[in-house]
């Protein structure tokens, strides 16, 4: 019988996942469905529900849904507590498991596809929101030299610091505080570029061969990374790789079987050039 997942969101026109999960699963063979669909604000858990009913074995999490989605998991992750989000979520009987694999997908992308270690480095995360919450666990496990979480609102990224601070060394600041610091790796994971907006952070902060990368995917050069580029930082990179990464991520646990990512990655990128 062919397997049941879909992607969740309200709105959900947007999404690339079925064409993802529908890439891998015929490069993997697999026997299985993937739709979207569109829940309606409010009604999260009565939608999976109905989901669930029809013989769904598993769905992708996006925008409103994804704390609803945590509270809907019967068992957490580590990563999904942390983030206080779920972005996958596998149903087995009444067994929910919600698990967040955008950090992950980051980390992967950069360190497989990109080929860029974060051991040893020093690593700069914009953003104490949903996205940079994702990707704090994966970062530490990789043991930077050390992780620097700057905000705009300062409180929310010692608050995040603090929450992970028996485990590495990471400190929070205002972009202020930035002045006169500079990193191996900066990732932009505010939503400043949803809306072509500039964070407010020094171009001084892209030490010679950094890596940039924008966790938002499609935005061609966004702000960020025309700061970058013209700071000297190489290479720069968008959240493709992420996207493609944490689905390949999910349909792993899904299925069992690691889809290639590669054609999915060749066929989303959008150039990143813009005025
Ligand atoms: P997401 O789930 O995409 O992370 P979010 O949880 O609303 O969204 O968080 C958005 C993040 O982007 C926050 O860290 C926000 O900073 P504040 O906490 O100070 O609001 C950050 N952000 C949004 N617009 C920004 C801008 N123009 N400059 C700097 N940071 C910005």
């Amino acid at each position: 019988m062919t397997d049941l997942y879909a992607v969740i969101g309200n709105p959900i026109s947007q999404t690339k996942s079925p064409f993802i999960h529908g890439l891998y699963a015929k490069a993997c063979g697999q026997d299985m469905a993937y739709t979207a669909l569109e829940g309606p604000l409010g009604g999260f858990s009565g939608a999976v529900d109905a989901f669930r009913a029809a013989g769904g074995r598993g769905l992708n999490v996006t925008v409103p849904f994804k704390m609803d989605a945590c509270a809907y998991a019967t068992t957490l992750s580590e990563r999904a507590r942390l983030a206080g989000a779920v972005n996958a979520l596998k149903f087995e009987g009444d067994q929910v498991w919600g698990e967040n694999f955008d950090g992950m997908g980051l980390v992967r992308d950069v360190t497989h596809n990109l080929g860029i270690a974060l051991r040893n480095k020093r690593v700069l995360l914009l953003g104490a929101g949903g996205a940079a919450r994702g990707a704090l666990l994966p970062f530490l496990h990789e043991q930077p030299a050390s992780l620097t979480i700057v905000n705009r609102t300062l409180s929310k990224a010692v608050t995040l610091a603090a929450e992970v601070a028996s485990q590495a060394q990471v400190t929070a600041c205002g972009y202020v505080g930035l002045a006169g610091q500079a990193f191996d790796l900066v990732f932009n994971a505010t939503s400043a570029s949803l809306r072509g907006e500039l964070p407010p952070v020094p171009a001084t902060v892209f030490a010679p061969g950094c890596l940039a990368y924008e966790l938002a995917y499609g935005k061609g050069l966004t702000p960020f990374l025309r700061l970058a580029k013209n700071a000297g930082a190489a290479p720069l990179a968008d959240g493709v790789g992420m996207l493609a990464e944490q689905a390949a991520e999910a349909f792993l646990w899904w299925r069992g079987v690691r889809p290639d990512t590669r054609p999915v990655i060749a066929q989303l990128t959008v150039p990143l050039s813009g005025s």
